[in-house]
């Protein structure tokens, strides 16, 4: 295990069989049908792309990213797009890909903006849900695990742009966080 980390949470063959899962129910789904997958970097990098290799009908690949500035007065924050898709939208069956749900922040501005492009469904697969941290209402298609109010890292998940490459998801220690505020 790497030294900054409390505990594993889930190890690499949870995490795959998982995937595996989730990519044969995204193919029953979609049969018949071609679909855009939408990464959201950085974090869904890791998940986006073993989850397309388990996805068997047509697909196309674009990237975003997005930042969210959460506000006090205003549960559901912000959200601006830094990089946006290359593919028109419109028309087409969207798959947003994220590595965690949290806030909700993020996904519950992103929907609505691709939807408004005119794509013919827009949809949701997360690797990790955290449903206890919500503050805006997201409705998640495809949930890979729901998962405590915990500082995880790895399989694409940083703190400080870190520990990106683990290739398992794991709780950080606190005294990697605390030491860093300072
Ligand atoms: C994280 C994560 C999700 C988002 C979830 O991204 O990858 O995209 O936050 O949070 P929310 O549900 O509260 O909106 P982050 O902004 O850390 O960027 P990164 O993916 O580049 O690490
Ligand atoms: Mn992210
Ligand atoms: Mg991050």
């Amino acid at each position: 295990m790497h030294k900054d980390l409390e505990k594993i949470l889930l190890t690499r063959e949870e995490i795959a069989a998982r995937v595996r899962e989730l990519g044969a129910q995204i193919t029953a789904d979609y049969e018949g049908r071609s679909i855009l997958l939408v990464c959201i970097l950085k974090g869904a990098v890791t998940f986006f792309s073993d989850l397309a290799r388990e996805i068997k009908v047509p697909a196309e690949f674009d990237f975003m990213v997005c930042s969210s500035y959460g506000d006090a007065t205003d549960s559901s924050g912000f959200v601006k797009i830094r990089k946006d898709l290359d593919s028109d939208a419109a028309n087409k069956d969207v798959l947003i890909v994220e590595d965690i749900i949290d806030t909700g922040t993020t996904l519950s501005r992103l929907k609505p903006i691709l939807e408004d492009r005119g794509a013919k469904s827009v949809k949701i697969a997360t690797i990790l849900n955290k449903p206890s941290r919500r503050k805006a209402n997201v409705t998640v298609d495809y949930n890979g695990f729901e998962i405590p109010d915990a500082f995880v890292v790895g399989y694409g998940l940083d703190y400080a742009g870190r520990y990106r490459n683990i290739p398992y998801i794991g709780i950080l220690k606190e005294s990697v966080y605390k030491a860093r505020i300072l």
